[in-house]
């Protein structure tokens, strides 16, 4: 007799949002559009989450503004980007038409700007499933601190998000001690999850040069290097908010990788950095996941998710 190989259930929820299975991809890493549909099925995936949109056109960083690191890279791309209007018009049919979910990714250097975003994006039709408010950026009126390292600040833009009228997730910052704290305001504020964490503050030097190698000079770490700092970050957040869902995100490549977040408290991850190495990252980790649960008994995902709290070892 054959034998049967069980299904494993994928679906996760993300708070309202219903999404087929956990594997999204990562803000600013896989452009505005449909970039990746030649090397992958974007309607196969959780969701698709575009880099992040300003209410006006936005030009980005000097160049360079990528470089490698050990085990990962750096990035001062600046948010560069169509602006909302523009992505509603000329990116989004073309993305909505491959059957994707769609996180629209928003961010300002003041609240008033990401309330300019969100309200543009009021009209967007339902697969926009959500909007992810990218709290990890300057805030002019504040000295350039980011939003996500002040937990009145992170508030603020939540709440001026909500002009979108749908789902907001918080995109928070891995470089405050205030994590919990922070997401804590995010949820009071009327976000529905959190996805922890963009990237790494960090600095490479041009020795020959004698000055920062990236354009903007300072810029953020990413890949396999802060996967081990990302994890913990969904960890204390989980801990912190054992009901705030969490979208977990930092040097994802494999579907081990996905289990350590989800097993942290995750309910879905994003897959960033790997999709510069190959632009069909986001879709293998999501088909090894599912050989991974079912060769270790997992019948569904959700079974895993905070797991690690209820056999937490010392240290
Ligand atoms: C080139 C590049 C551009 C990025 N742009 C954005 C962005 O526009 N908005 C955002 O919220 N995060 C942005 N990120 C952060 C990623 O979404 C992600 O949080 C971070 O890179 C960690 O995940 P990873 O190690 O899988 O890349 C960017 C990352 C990279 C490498």
């Amino acid at each position: 007799m054959r034998r049967r190989i069980p299904a494993v259930d994928l679906a996760t929820a993300i708070g309202s949002v219903r999404l087929p299975n956990p594997v999204c991809t990562a803000s600013g890493t896989s452009g505005h559009g449909i970039e990746l549909a030649r090397h992958l099925d974007l309607s196969e995936l959780g969701a698709v989450v575009v880099k992040s949109l300003h209410a006006d056109p936005w030009p980005g960083n000097p160049a360079p503004r990528v470089h490698a690191t050990p085990a990962g890279m750096i990035n001062s791309v600046g948010l560069q980007g169509p602006g909302v209007a523009a992505w509603l018009e000329h990116d989004l049919p073309d993305l909505l038409a491959t059957g994707a979910r769609v996180v629209a990714s928003i961010w300002g250097r003041t609240v008033e700007e990401f309330a300019r975003a969100a309200e543009l994006l009021a009209d967007a039709p339902a697969g926009v499933v959500a909007v992810e408010v990218n709290a990890s950026c300057p805030n002019l009126e504040d000295r350039r601190n980011l939003f996500a390292h002040s937990v009145s600040a992170t508030a603020e833009v939540v709440d001026a998000a909500s002009a979108a009228g749908r789902p907001r997730w918080a995109k928070l910052s891995p470089n405050t001690p205030d994590l919990p704290e922070v997401a804590a305001a995010a949820a009071a504020a009327g976000a529905e999850a959190v996805t922890v964490a963009n990237t790494l503050l960090g600095m490479v030097i041009d020795v020959e040069a004698r000055r920062p190698l990236l354009g903007a000079g300072r810029g953020g770490l990413s890949g396999p290097a802060i996967r081990p700092v990302a994890v913990r970050a969904v960890f204390d957040t989980h801990e912190a908010h054992p009901t705030l869902p969490i979208i977990g995100v930092g040097g994802i490549a494999a579907a081990e990788d996905v289990v350590q977040f989800l097993l942290a408290g995750a309910s879905a991850v994003q897959v960033g950095t790997a999709t510069f190495a190959d632009p069909a990252a986001p879709a293998k980790v999501l088909e090894d996941l599912g050989r991974w649960c079912d060769r270790h008994g997992v019948r569904s995902v959700s079974e895993l998710v905070g797991a690690a709290h209820r056999s937490e070892g010392g240290g």
